[in-house]
């Protein structure tokens, strides 16, 4: 095994929140960031509608706040919000100097609208932003001297005082151990401080728009190490993915709502979102999606239309350029006609407990972004508030670092990876059989509407896979994927407790067994 690589600082990840943390440490400290695969695949570039921050005359950062808590069904931490909010316009400032060349009205930012915003407030690059973010810090990032950007290495697990050449229980965390996909073998990675910006665990469910790469692995690593999660239970479900049997995850961005577009049952035409909430379709997104879940089930649809068309081809080719093309290309022109769609898994509200630096409960250990759970978001993310997130929390990881720097020690020798007691495995289909039969069973047992009797159906499956699955990862080799199908497991695992421990409805959580929501937002927060 080659020497370990050492940094002062280690990021884990690639995306907004990863490379906001770089760009911000880089000037003084020398910092190694990893991706598991290509640098710009996790969720960051596939982000459509935008980035929400208080510029249109007459908004204000309370109306945010507002409109934040109330989506997140009180469940927010009131200065958490009140932080990312207020922070909101300078990051956007500070992505325009990156030259992210967002839509413009004059010398002002276009503002679009999205669902539970009382006002104007998304800032957008057309429908996909989260593209022309990714070019702009990755580009800025490739440029910096003292950024070492390494694709292909597929983080296992942190590397903590259990790991010392002289064992200490004190629960540090010096870096991670990761496979090198070129290679096939695990290196070690130090640092004084480690930073998890991993994204989410929307490959969890059978149906999700984000990327192949959201299986949870910085949450299951940070939970393996011995930090808290919380409020796994609270996952987003977008109401409108395409339905389509060839192309399963692709978005259309809520913008397409808040421009106007109208959710229609497809054999009528009939405009049904009024009659679940007077904000129609600009209800925050687990009331709509919990609205068309119930018109399919109820009609036994295979999906609901999202019409936009009355706005006109001029209108939609300027706002929805990117989202026209790739319909138009699936034989769908949404100027002339509605556009097939059905919720799907979108955002992972929960995470690792993060305080307001972006401090884990792991001394060394920090985490931004989807992985985490700062308390801004609540029991239900509101539209376009996550990669500000990303922006403020990869910021906050970055000061906190630099202002305690001296209280971080250098990492002490760690041991190599011991591969000498596994094999190859000749078991290959073992991972892709658990793999698809944890996806089925979250989704169908563990979705938009859910039951006691389902979660605990889901608990014992998981219990059952449990045992299988370490006993694989115990016999043979890592590979990615019994690494991913591991961290899938483990995340699926805190979904359903946390779940069950939740005895009401509130925000993205709804059971039939407690339909009501409880007068106190209570935190469901796990300890290892
Ligand atoms: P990501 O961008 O997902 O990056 C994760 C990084 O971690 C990747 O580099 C990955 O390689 C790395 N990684 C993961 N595991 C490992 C491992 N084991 N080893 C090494 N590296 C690892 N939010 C908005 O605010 N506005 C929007 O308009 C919007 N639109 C969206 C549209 C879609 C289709 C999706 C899926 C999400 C959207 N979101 C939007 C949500 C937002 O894009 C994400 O929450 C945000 O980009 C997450 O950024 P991140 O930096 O936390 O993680
Ligand atoms: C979208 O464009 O609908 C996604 C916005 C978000 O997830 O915040």
């Amino acid at each position: 095994m080659p020497d370990a690589h050492t940094s002062d600082i280690l990021i884990i990840g690639s995306g907004a929140a990863g490379l906001t943390a770089a760009l911000n440490l880089a000037d003084h400290f020398k910092v190694t960031v990893l991706a598991k695969g290509r640098l710009d695949e996790g969720s960051t570039a596939w982000a459509q509608g935008g980035i929400a921050a208080v510029l249109e005359p007459g908004d204000t950062f309370e109306s945010h706040i507002n409109d934040t808590m109330i989506a997140g069904a009180g469940l927010n931490d009131l200065a958490t919000v009140e932080f990312v909010v207020e922070n909101a316009p300078k990051a956007i400032a500070r992505l325009t100097e990156l030259g992210v060349p967002f839509n413009m009205e004059g010398n002002a930012p276009h503002l679009t609208r999205e669902g539970g915003h009382s006002h104007r407030r998304i800032v957008h690059v057309d429908d996909a932003t989260g593209h022309a973010v990714q070019v702009a810090l990755q580009t800025a990032a490739e440029a910096h001297p003292n950024i070492r950007l390494i694709p292909d290495m597929v983080c296992v697990d942190l590397a903590t005082s259990k790991h010392e050449e002289r064992y200490s229980g004190a629960g540090h965390v010096w870096g991670v151990y990761a496979v090198n996909r070129a290679t096939g073998r695990v290196e070690l990675f130090t640092a004084r401080a480690t930073i998890l910006a991993t994204g989410g665990a929307g490959r969890t469910y059978l149906f999700s728009t984000a990327p192949r790469g959201a299986t949870g692995d910085g949450i299951a690593m940070a939970w393996r190490a011995g930090a808290r999660v919380s409020n796994m239970e609270m996952m987003q479900f977008h109401p409108t993915c395409l339905y389509n049997l060839d192309v399963k995850n692709f978005l259309i961005t809520e913008a397409v709502r808040g421009e106007g577009g109208h959710l229609l049952l497809p054999d009528s035409g009939y405009r049904f979102m009024p009659d679940f909430d007077p904000r129609a379709e600009l209800a925050p997104r687990d009331i709509v999606a919990r609205a068309i879940d119930h018109e399919i089930k109820r009609l036994g649809l295979d999906y609901v239309h999202l019409d936009i068309s009355h706005r006109g081809a001029d209108f939609i080719n300027e706002h929805f350029p990117n989202i026209k093309e790739k319909l138009l290309g699936l034989g769908i022109d949404m100027t002339k006609e509605p556009i097939p769609v059905v919720p799907a898994q979108h955002y992972t509200c929960g995470g690792i407990v993060i305080d307001i630096d972006g401090r884990t409960d792991l001394p060394a250990l920090y985490a931004a972004g989807e992985c985490s759970e700062s308390g801004l978001h609540g029991a239900n993310r509101l539209a376009s508030n996550s990669l500000l997130e990303c922006f403020v929390f990869g910021e906050a990881c970055a000061r906190h670092i630099t202002d305690h720097w001296e209280d971080l020690p250098p990492p002490p020798r760690i041991r190599p990876w011991d591969e000498s007691r596994v094999t190859d495995s000749d078991e290959e289909v073992v991972i892709k059989q658990n793999w698809t039969e944890i996806r089925r069973f979250m989704w169908n047992y563990v979705g938009i509407v859910r039951t006691t009797k389902r979660l605990e159906r889901a608990q014992h499956r998981i219990r059952m896979l449990t045992d299988e699955i370490n006993d694989y990862y115990g016999h043979f080799r890592v590979t990615p994927d019994l690494i991913e199908l591991r961290n899938l497991l483990q995340t699926a695992e805190l979904i359903v407790r946390s779940a069950l421990h939740r005895k009401e409805s509130r925000g993205l959580h709804y059971t039939l067994d407690y339909p009501e929501m409880l007068p106190e937002a209570i935190d469901t927060v796990l300890v290892p």
